[in-house]
């Protein structure tokens, strides 16, 4: 599976290390940045990577700042994209088996590294289960459908 990974200057050890724990795992991880320690705007990243998941250039991503919270803020503003910003395995679970998500964001300053490995564990093993939560994913995707169709 070919993942790809964005995050701001918080973050950025944090990636590197998730980069080779991924490799290590036979993933083909690409990596739109930043690898720079200075003050970025985590919205350059959050679009890099979700515009590479709504184009299926790869096939789910990983976005990491701070919090988790501005960079999948700026993620589901992009057509397509489900962004989950989870802080533990058990969300990161749910939001592939109900909610379909198709980038999983959290917080550098939050959680560790070993517990962000566990996230992308179950973020990247776990199948959408489909039935009557594709319903509920659709329903949301209406509602983006809907947005889009709006004058500014
Ligand atoms: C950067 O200082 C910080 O605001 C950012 O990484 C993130 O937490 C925003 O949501």
């Amino acid at each position: 599976m070919k993942i790809g990974i964005a995050n701001d200057h918080s973050a950025v050890e944090m990636k590197k290390e998730l980069v080779e724990y991924l490799e290590g795992k036979g993933y083909e991880v690409v990596n739109y940045g930043t690898d720079s320690l200075e003050s970025t705007d985590y919205p350059i990243w959050g679009e890099k990577v979700a515009n590479a998941v709504a184009s299926g250039e790869v096939e789910r991503g990983i976005a990491i700042c701070g919090t988790g919270v501005g960079i999948s803020l700026a993620c589901n503003k992009v057509r397509g994209i489900r962004a989950a910003c989870v802080s533990e395995p058990y969300s990161a679970q749910y939001s592939r088996l109900h909610n379909n998500a198709n980038i999983v964001c959290f917080g550098a300053r939050v959680i560790g590294i070993e517990t962000a490995k566990m996230i992308v564990d179950y973020f990247l093993e776990t199948e959408f289960e489909g039935g009557r939560h594709a319903r509920r994913v659709n329903m949301i995707m209406d509602i983006e459908r809907r947005n889009a169709e709006k004058p500014e």
